[in-house]
């Protein structure tokens, strides 16, 4: 076992963790965040991906015990942020959801857009989702979805 500190969703939390335990089968199983999915575990569809250090990242090819003092937020944590609220009223808005299992990674990803790459066009939106596989939305309204916010946000900075 390693022990492990770190910060999860704005609380620091210790454990001892095997060595080959994945950040997102430690949240789910022992913090019961389970708003991390998991699909391929292998680092390929996105599913679990979140936050680490402010970056977005795929949770199951990241050893919990790598993640020692570092900050993690999983989607549990973005209930209040605005980049969030805009994103999750535009994904209902451009039907940019339907099963919902790629939407917790997606949406890190998309907030990682917007704040990131404010000037993103739909090309650009394209190239940073394609670490994201949704199998059964499709990718058009997911694209509109970020443009739409990065729309409005423009035009707030611009009035
Ligand atoms: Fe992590 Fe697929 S479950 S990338
Ligand atoms: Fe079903 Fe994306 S909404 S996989």
């Amino acid at each position: 076992m390693t022990q492990l500190i770190l910060t999860v969703n704005g609380k620091q939390v210790s454990a001892d963790v095997e060595p080959r335990t994945h950040l997102a089968d430690f949240l789910r199983e022992e913090r019961g965040l389970t708003g991390t999915n998991i699909g391929c575990e292998q680092g390929v569809c996105g599913a679990c991906t979140l936050m680490i250090d402010g970056a977005p990242m795929r949770s199951c090819i990241v050893y919990a015990s790598s993640c020692n003092g570092a900050e993690v937020r999983s989607i549990e944590d973005f209930d209040n942020d605005p980049v969030m609220i805009e994103l999750r009223a535009a994904f209902t808005a451009e039907h940019a959801l339907q099963c919902g299992y790629c939407t917790p990674g997606i949406l890190a990803t998309a907030r990682d857009i917007v704040l990131r790459i404010p000037d993103a066009d739909e090309a650009r939106i394209r190239h940073e989702l394609s670490g994201n596989l949704c199998r059964c939305t499709g990718y058009v309204g997911l694209v509109k979805a970020i443009s739409r916010v990065l729309e409005q946000r423009r035009k707030r900075l611009s009035a």
